[in-house]
């Protein structure tokens, strides 16, 4: 048995903050920011929340999926970026959108928290537990950004997607295999201590902003990315060449084109939109999904793989077939 993915959604913030823009608030240049990450604009949050973001993106799933709220089971909402610690955002959304019989929790595992998410609630559905998930990855990154940091601010965005998962008739369709791992031992080089209360705070506390070493961030993802989808595929005896598209964290694209020449693939087969969104971390992958998925560019039948890393150190991957 396995899980299907039966719809997407996804959520922006209506606010686009383009390079130019940032030109007027750090020592960058849009020239700069383009060729080291290939991010021209991003969305930023004003009133939206993680919360507010999530119950959006869900509610597109849920219709997609042609499901209504009561019917959802569970719903696991990855963020690192929540306005409240208490209550979880899972459970905010649970009662936006009146998914009352629901189970809510959040996980964080940063940039591969959808992913690990995904590999949880497949883990539920095929136990027998639940039926089917609502599945988020939301960040309001912009909230726990320096803003005087150049070497951070130029790289995050905001926004939400989700996916409604359920049990798959048929062993073919949906998730087919799974990789992840963590290494805590590396969590110093991508960090954030503590989180604002408020937008003011995070200027006036030192300290309570991301912290990045970003030329090791970016050694891991090229080294440890390539290696974690090779051993998903090897799993079920298929190999790169065999993926019809690499739905990949949308870090930046000189990462994704170095995931991708590692694996002998061409960048026609890695759809990407970090142009346009900027890194949302956790929602990058349902984001992009959703894109994909209502665009018609992934057509049934076709294999996928979703791949997640970030900080923790985490990383995973999961090879789909639509
Ligand atoms: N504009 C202009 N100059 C800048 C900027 C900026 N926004 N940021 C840094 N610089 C300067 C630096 O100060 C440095 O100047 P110096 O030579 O005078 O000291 C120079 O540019 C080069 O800096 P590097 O950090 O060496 O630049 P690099 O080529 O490594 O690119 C980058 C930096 C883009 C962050 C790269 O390391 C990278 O892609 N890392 C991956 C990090 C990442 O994607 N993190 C996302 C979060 S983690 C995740 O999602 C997996």
């Amino acid at each position: 048995m396995t899980i299907k993915i039966s719809g997407t959604g996804s959520a922006l913030p209506e606010k686009i903050l383009t390079n130019k823009d940032l030109e007027q608030m750090v020592e960058t240049s849009d020239a700069w920011i383009s060729e080291r990450t290939g991010i021209k604009e991003r969305h930023i949050a004003e009133e939206d929340s993680v919360a507010s973001l999530s119950a959006e993106a869900c509610r597109r799933a849920l219709s997609d999926a042609g499901k209504t709220a009561e019917e959802v089971d569970l719903i696991l909402l990855a963020t690192c970026s929540p306005e409240m610690l208490l209550p979880c955002s899972a459970c905010q959304v649970q009662s936006a959108i009146g998914a009352k019989n629901a189970v809510a929790f959040d996980i964080n595992a940063a940039c591969s928290g959808f992913l690990f998410a995904l590999q949880t609630a497949h883990a539920y559905i095929v136990s027998g537990m639940y039926r089917n998930a609502l599945i988020i990855g939301a960040e309001v990154l912009s909230k726990i950004v320096d803003w005087e940091d150049r070497g951070t601010c130029v790289l995050f965005g905001d926004g939400a997607g989700a996916v409604f998962v359920e049990a798959s008739e048929d062993d073919h369709t949906g998730i087919q295999s799974m990789t992840a791992g963590s290494d805590g031992s590396r969590g110093g080089v991508l960090y954030c201590r503590e989180r604002a209360v408020d937008y003011k705070d995070a200027f006036e506390n030192e300290g309570i902003h991301i912290c990045m070493n970003g030329g090791e961030v970016y050694k891991f993802a090229v080294r440890q990315v390539p290696d974690c989808i090779e051993k998903a595929l090897t799993k079920i005896d298929l190999t790169p060449g065999d993926i019809d598209l690499f739905v990949l964290h949308q870090a930046n694209l000189r990462i994704i084109e170095a995931i991708a020449k590692r694996l002998h693939v061409g960048m026609e087969h890695f759809p990407y939109n970090v142009d346009r969104v900027g890194n949302t971390s956790s929602a990058a992958i349902p984001l992009l999904l959703d894109e994909l998925n209502k665009s018609g560019k992934i057509q049934k039948g076709q294999l996928l793989v979703l791949s997640g890393f970030g900080a923790g150190l985490t990383y995973g991957a999961c090879v789909v077939r639509w």
